[in-house]
């Protein structure tokens, strides 16, 4: 194992699995958070401001229940943003699921796939999909619909922005992204989007009960540097 530090949220460290590699990965739906660090670092910067941006922009949670937790970076900002809140954590990867409950030694941790859990008693439930887009509603709406049932606020990963900087947005038969972000109002019963941080590759899409406020666009989230430990990883 090694230790990973970051400075801007504070010191404490996350430890990752030996088994990171350092080639550029194809990322598919199942690739664990390990596999990708070394060569995805800076999107996991991007990731981690934005999602710190949308933390920031939350009032009062009382619990997180962060269904595709990876190594547990999403988890450790979110410990900074609101300190000694419960947090539970699942990821499909045993190695994924070992290490977070290193990493997070006061934490319920399970290994099941995010389709067989229940969010019940969660008052934000996090899913940081790898390539969830509209597209794959089929494959993963039956699992949003129930997470956004039985929590309070929802945030999902959303890559289908990473079209719509290169002009893609037939694809999803929309003409803008505000009327891609709509599709959820319309998908989910009883909660809308209510922010989006697109952080060039994906966005975090917050969904919160139906209220009459339009969604906030954060686009200007600052990366969160991430310093390795003295043994370093790369
Ligand atoms: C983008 S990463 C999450 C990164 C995480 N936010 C972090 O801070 O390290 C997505 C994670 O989902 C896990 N995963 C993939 N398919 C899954 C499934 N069906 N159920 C649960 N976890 C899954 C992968 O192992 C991977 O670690």
């Amino acid at each position: 194992m090694y230790s990973i530090e970051y400075s801007i949220l504070g010191c404490k460290s996350l430890l990752i699995p030996r088994s990171l590699k350092d080639a550029r990965e194809n990322i598919n739906d199942a690739t664990p958070q390990h596999q990708f660090l070394g060569s995805h670092l800076s999107d996991i910067r991007k990731e981690l401001g934005a999602w710190r941006g949308v933390l920031e922009n939350l009032e009062d949670v009382s619990s997180l229940f962060d269904a595709m937790a990876g190594c547990g970076f999403s988890a450790r900002v979110f410990e900074q943003v609101f300190p000694g809140v419960p947090i539970r954590l699942n990821d499909l990867d045993p190695a994924c699921s070992h290490i977070l409950t290193a990493n997070f030694p006061e934490s319920d941790v399970c290994s099941k796939d995010v389709r067989q859990l229940e969010f019940d008693g969660s008052d934000l439930v996090f899913i940081d999909f790898n390539s969830m887009t509209m597209r794959k509603w089929g494959f993963w709406g039956e699992t949003i619909l129930k997470a956004a049932e039985a929590s309070r606020i929802l945030v999902i990963t959303d890559s289908a922005c990473y079209g719509f900087h290169m002009g893609n947005l037939k694809a999803y038969g929309v003409e803008s992204p505000h009327d891609y972000y709509r599709l959820y109002n319309e998908r989910i019963p009883g909660k809308n989007v209510s922010m989006v941080a697109d952080f060039g590759n994906a966005a975090l899409v917050v969904l919160e009960d139906v209220s009459a406020r339009s969604p906030v666009f954060l686009v200007s989230s600052e990366p969160i540097p991430i310093h390795y430990g003295p043994r370093g990883i790369l």
